[in-house]
């Protein structure tokens, strides 16, 4: 299927490693121009260098923090004018809600709800006046299947997917759509460290700890990134303009509902 995406801009939060590098290389095949955001030089040079090697697009890094204004403004700066846009950054550490600081809860939000809504804001305007635009958001499972180890996770992602909700039927008109895709597990650097936030003295190791997960799952495996960046690619066709607002599990069967 051809998505229809050749030549568009798309400006990638958080993608130089996981979910959000595998989103990457899905849009470089398609034939559509980077902005890649995260922290790391190195790691996020080599990510553009790979890419553009094997694909030939245009891949700009942006080495900063999307959570802070200065991050966000030297995204926006390198891309200016976005068709396609990932909201994507750190999921926080497990832990008990009853040592969590004011603080804490405002880190949690910047990362994972007001910093996504802020860059929906710097963008969405842009989107509807030039009559296309696809903004998805990484979020988490957490949203529907609450982690009891991530509270922090369980609380802000709601709030950015109940914000997405509403905004999202009020973009669509102008074949600017928001979706929300909800991982399950997946083989990845956040998925290590997850589990090493849960390690406990005298239990289970973190070998054991990882094929337990992957055990439980009905697919009985973690999920590969390119997995989630083939639905991510589709939604940012030119094919998915009547998807809007949805939160969309990949996790193995992992949410135990029918609806
Ligand atoms: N993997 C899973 O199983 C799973 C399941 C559910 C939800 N999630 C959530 O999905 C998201 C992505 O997970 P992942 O597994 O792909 O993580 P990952 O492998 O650690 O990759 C995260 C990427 O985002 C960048 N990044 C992180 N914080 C950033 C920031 N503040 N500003 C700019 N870039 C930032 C990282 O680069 P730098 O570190 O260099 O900035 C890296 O490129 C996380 O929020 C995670 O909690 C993951």
């Amino acid at each position: 299927m051809d998505l229809g995406i050749a030549g568009r801009k798309a400006l990638l939060n958080g993608a130089s490693r996981g979910l959000g590098k595998a989103c990457a290389v899905a849009l470089a095949q398609e034939g559509a121009d980077l902005t890649i955001v995260a922290r790391t030089r190195d790691v996020l040079e080599r990510t553009c260098d790979e890419i553009r090697a094997a694909t030939g697009v245009t891949v700009v890094p942006v080495v900063g923090d999307i959570t802070t204004d200065a991050g966000r403004k030297a995204a926006i700066a390198a891309c200016p004018a976005p068709d396609i846009m990932l909201n994507n950054a750190d999921g926080p550490l497990p832990g008990d809600f009853r040592y969590w600081t004011r603080n804490d809860w405002i880190v949690a939000l910047d990362a994972m709800m007001l910093g996504p809504i802020e860059m929906i804001r710097l963008t969405v305007d842009g989107m509807i006046g030039r009559g296309f635009g696809r903004i998805i958001n990484i979020v988490s499972r957490s949203v529907k299947i609450p982690q009891l180890e991530l509270g922090l996770s369980n609380g802000a992602r709601s709030g950015l997917v109940g914000f997405v909700s509403g905004l999202a039927r009020q973009t669509v008109a102008h074949n600017v759509t928001i979706n929300n895709l909800l991982p399950g597990i997946f083989d990845s650097d956040a998925q290590r460290r997850h589990i090493k936030g849960m390690l406990k003295e005298g239990g289970k190791s973190f070998d054991e700890i990882w094929r337990d997960r992957a055990a439980a799952n009905p697919a009985m495996r973690y999920g590969n990134p390119a997995e989630l960046a083939a639905y991510f690619a589709f939604l940012c066709s030119i094919h998915a303009g009547f998807i809007t607002g949805q939160n969309l599990l990949i996790d193995g069967g992992s949410y135990p509902g029918t609806y």
